[in-house]
Parts: C-alpha cells; sequence; structure tokens
C-alpha cells in the first residue's frame, strides 16, 4: 500500500518524500505542481492537480491503494496571508475538507498534518508547550488552526486518526545537497540572506528592531527540515502501529534574533550580509520558541541537526549549487516519474 504525500514537491514535502523513499515506502505524490518544481520530486508516482478538486482526488485514490496520507499541500506565507485570507481560508481549510472527505469516501484512516507553530500567536510563555493556548496573529495560522479542529472532529465522527505537527521555522537542505530551499518569489529570512552572500541580492531588511527581544529584532526557533521530514516518519509509524491522535511541536527549543542568524550565515558564507532596519511586517509574533518535550517523550523525536550553524551550512551547499534554484523542466532535466 501507498503513503499519499500532499503538496510532496513543496519545500518541506520534496525533503519528506526524500526521506520516505529512502525507506523504500510506495509513494503517490499531489502536488499543484509549479513547473519548476517537478525537479524537486525525487521518487514515486507524481499527480498535478488541486486538493480543492473532489473529482482529481477521486481519480487519486480510485487509481491506488492508499494506506495512509501526509498532508503538505497550503499556502504558507505568513505577510500574504494579511492581504489575502479569503485565498488562505480556500486553499488551506477548504483544500483540508475535499482531502478529509475523499478518505473517508475510500476508507483511509491515517492523516499526517502540517501544522505550525503560527497558531500561537504572541505565546504568553516561552518556550511554547503544545498545551498553551492557541491565539492566532495572522489568517495562515487561523486557518492551520482550524484545520486542528477539524481533524479532531473528523476522528470522533469518522475514525481518521491524526497526528498534526505545528512546525517552527523550517531551514536547511537535504544531505545530497540535491534538493533544497526555493520559493518563487522568496520571502524567508535564510535563503534571502544566502541571495545576498550569492551577489543576486543588495541587503536584507530586518523587519522591526524594537521589540521586546536582546537585541530588538525577531526571535524564530529553527529547525532542520531532515528532522522534520523524519518527524513524519516517525508519526506514521505511530499511526501505523495503532497509537493515539496527537498534536505535537517540532522545533529545537532554542530561538535565535534576525541579527543572530544574519551573523551565522556570514560566518558560513564568509560574505558580509549588509541590512538596514524597516518596518515591522504585519502579522509577525516577536517571538516564537517550541519546547520540543512532547514529542521526544510520546514519539522518540528528537532534531539531530539542531545548531543553527548546521542548518545554515546545509542550505548555503544547496544555494552554492543552485544558485538559481531547481532547473527548470524546459532546460531539460526531468526526474522519472509519472506527472499526469
Ligand atoms: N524577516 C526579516 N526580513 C526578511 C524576512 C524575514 O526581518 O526579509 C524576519 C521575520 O520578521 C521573522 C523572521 O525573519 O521574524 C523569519 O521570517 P520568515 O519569513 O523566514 O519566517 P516566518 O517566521 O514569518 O514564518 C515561518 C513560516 C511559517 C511558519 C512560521 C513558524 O513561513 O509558515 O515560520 O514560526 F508558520
Amino acid at each position: 500500500m501507498a503513503v499519499l504525500i500532499c503538496g510532496g514537491a513543496g519545500y518541506v514535502g520534496s525533503h519528506t518524500s526524500a526521506l520516505l523513499f529512502e525507506k523504500n515506502e510506495e509513494l503517490i505524490i499531489i502536488d499543484r505542481m509549479a513547473r519548476e518544481r517537478q525537479n524537486a520530486v525525487i521518487g514515486g508516482k507524481v499527480y498535478n492537480g488541486d486538493l480543492n478538486n473532489s473529482e482529481f482526488l477521486d481519480k487519486v485514490f480510485s487509481e491506488n491503494e492508499i494506506e495512509a496520507v501526509i498532508h503538505l499541500a497550503a499556502s504558507s506565507l505568513v505577510g500574504e496571508s494579511m492581504s489575502c485570507p479569503l485565498d488562505y481560508y480556500n486553499n488551506n481549510v477548504v483544500g483540508t475538507l475535499r482531502l478529509l472527505e475523499a478518505m473517508n469516501r475510500y476508507h483511509v484512516d491515517k492523516i499526517i498534518f502540517s501544522s505550525t507553530a503560527a497558531i500561537y500567536g504572541n505565546p504568553k510563555s516561552v518556550p511554547i508547550k503544545e498545551s498553551d493556548g492557541p491565539s492566532p496573529t495572522n489568517p495562515y495560522g487561523e486557518t492551520k488552526l482550524a484545520i486542528e479542529r477539524m481533524l479532531g472532529w473528523a476522528e470522533k465522527a469518522h475514525g481518521i486518526k491524526y497526528v498534526a505537527l505545528r512546525y517552527f521555522n523550517v531551514s536547511g537542505a537535504h544531505d545530497s545537497g540535491e534538493i533544497g530551499e526555493d520559493h518563487s518569489p522568496e520571502t524567508h529570512l535564510i535563503p534571502l540572506m544566502l541571495q545576498v552572500a550569492l551577489g543576486q541580492r543588495e541587503k536584507i531588511v530586518i523587519f522591526g528592531d524594537d521589540y521586546p527581544t536582546r537585541d530588538g529584532s525577531c526571535i524564530r526557533d529553527y529547525v532542520h527540515v531532515m528532522d522534520i521530514a523524519e518527524a513524519h516518519y516517525v508519526a506514521l509509524n505511530k499511526l501505523r502501529s495503532d497509537g493515539p491522535s496527537g498534536i505535537y511541536n517540532i522545533g529545537n527549543g532554542e530561538g535565535f534574533t534576525v541579527k543572530e542568524v544574519i551573523d551565522t550565515v556570514s560566518k558560513v558564507t564568509g560574505k558580509p550580509i549588509p541590512f538596514e532596519i524597516g518596518a515591522k511586517r504585519a502579522g509577525d509574533p516577536a517571538v516564537l520558541v517550541a519546547s520540543p518535550i512532547l514529542i521526544r517523550n510520546e514519539l522518540g523525536w528528537y532534531p539531530k541537526r539542531s545548531t543553527l550553524l548546521e542548518m545554515v551550512e546545509s542550505a548555503w551547499e544547496w544555494h552554492r549549487r543552485h544558485p538559481q534554484g531547481f532547473p527548470k523542466i524546459d532546460q531539460g532535466i526531468q526526474k522519472e516519474g509519472n506527472v499526469t
């Protein structure tokens, strides 16, 4: 039986797919794939389509024997969600609703869902525990919280077991240096800085320097994308062994300011990273740092590539080797796979 990975060509999706492929899992990948992302898929049978389309989902579920779903297909930019909230509800909430309906129709009863630290909003205490009340400060976090709650009700009514993984700030790249972070347009802090190091961008704008933090810039908990991929594998095996549903933070438990990230990127790349101070970005909480204890105690997962240095080094390896990101399909390199 196969594992269906929704959003399998995205940043976390491609790294999770790569790990599961290495573990000899049979993979079916759904992605509303930007052409350039087709080269992010390392293996598996690929369907190009949209979760909001129930007929498309019927085709995927009827053509394959699906054991479990890993769901990472979402719009995920905090800033964009502030200006296009309805798109976020449509892509994230409605897309997941259609997916759960399809799972119910085809009697698939296991899902691992990619949630986010953005559901916490401005935390009441740090590090943040899963039991701390959610209070999103942006529509992106609201949609992920709505989905977590939908999963709870779907379990009660339809017996669909779930693990929701609340990622903190994903960073780094696959150990091979062949897949990595490539968004278009890029908005994430570390890849933007690496573009500066590559001479593709002049400087970084720090979004606010009067937050109540040690140097005034925002603090985030950066976690390596391959550690996140492993968390999905561990969660999948938990559900396979009839473990209960659960919600877990995926972070390191340590936070870094934007200025500290600049210093690390400068050290790793050997290049200065010029910056200026700009306005705060709407929807940004000052501090997001995880308590990763619950998942360690219950699933035995802990981050293995936990230093910021390791994360930036692996991200730099990818960016250095692929300064233009993934090769485009019409540049002639296409992975094996049945793109439907
Ligand atoms: N930042 C800057 N300048 C930039 C870009 C970012 O100062 O040009 C700052 C942001 O204000 C933030 C930090 O760098 O404090 C990290 O910003 P990112 O845009 O890289 O990431 P976010 O923290 O906004 O969001 C990321 C994911 C979300 C997820 C969140 C969880 O994109 O999906 O982490 O912490 F919800």
